[in-house]
């Protein structure tokens, strides 16, 4: 299906956030986003579970923990040796695949695919957006339920001032318990409805001075409601649910967030 040219993928120059899976971790592996919500629903999955876009194993080793049947998927190899690691020094064996979250075969079927915290966002045309949908249908046993969730850009998040250096939050250090700060700028274009953000993490030493700096980029495409409903339609699912929160309460203007369940047929 061809893009209208306004809408090709503008191009990062700085390393991706997902090209140091262990600085990932450092920043972010406490975050709770949506833990809850996918952890109950693989408990919960009559079968096996795959989880797409997988990252360093936030919901997939909790999973392997926990007895689930589940394998991951995820583009970058970083994220996945970082997975990796922390597998070995659990005792697990996870099984991943390193592959585009529009470009995967996984030699069997699942009870539930999910693509957890805001990674559908980084299918940046609508047919890598169309493929990957197909795929998770695919790969869906019959009554098979796909759950992801997407940045739900509010009126208040777009007023916000561009090329501004926001703190993101900041952290205490896991070992040294010294504070970690992250900081976003973020463009839009609202042709294309591309993000980019630039991120910077800073370290910082015991006199409050800055003591290392990484900075990476992330582009992704949001997608409004409508927009989505035309994707689970056009890749083929007969049923799904758009919610406004992992609570499944209704999508409404004050939402940031859409939680899709679809279901193959
Ligand atoms: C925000 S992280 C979420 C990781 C994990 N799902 C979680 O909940 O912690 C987004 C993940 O998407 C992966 N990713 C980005 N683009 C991808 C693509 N095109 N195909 C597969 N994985 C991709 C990144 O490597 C990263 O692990």
């Amino acid at each position: 299906m061809p893009e209208p040219p306004t809408a090709a993928p503008p191009t990062a120059s700085l390393p991706s956030t997902f090209d140091d899976g262990d600085l990932y971790d450092l920043m972010l592996s406490s975050i709770s986003y949506g833990f809850d919500f996918y952890f109950d629903l693989a408990r919960q999955a009559n079968g096996p579970v795959l989880d797409v876009c997988c990252g360093t194993g936030r919901i997939l080793l909790p999973c392997l923990q926990a007895g689930v049947d589940i394998e991951g998927v995820d583009l970058y190899e970083p994220m996945l040796r970082t997975l990796r690691a922390k597998a070995a020094a659990l005792s697990l064996s996870p099984r991943v695949h390193q592959a585009d979250m529009s470009d995967f075969s996984v030699p069997r079927k699942f009870a539930l695919v999910m693509i957890p915290f805001n990674a559908f966002i980084h299918n940046m045309t609508q047919a890598a957006q169309i493929r990957c949908l197909e795929l998770c249908r695919e790969h869906l046993l019959p009554g098979g339920l796909l759950a992801f969730d997407t940045f739900f850009p509010s009126l208040e998040y777009f007023s916000l001032p561009e090329k501004t250096r926001v703190l993101e939050g900041e952290v205490p250090h896991p070992q040294t318990g010294l504070p970690m700060r992250m900081y976003d700028t973020r463009t839009f274009d609202r042709v294309a409805q591309t993000q980019h953000s630039l991120n910077e993490f800073q370290l910082l030493a015991a006199d409050g001075s800055i003591a290392a700096v990484h900075r990476s980029e992330i582009i992704s495409r949001y997608i409004f409601k409508h927009e989505m409903e035309l994707l689970l339609r056009v890749a083929g699912f007969a049923r799904w649910e758009i919610c406004g929160d992992f609570d499944r309460r209704p999508l409404t203007r004050e939402s940031d967030a859409q939680i899709v369940l679809a279901w193959s047929a």
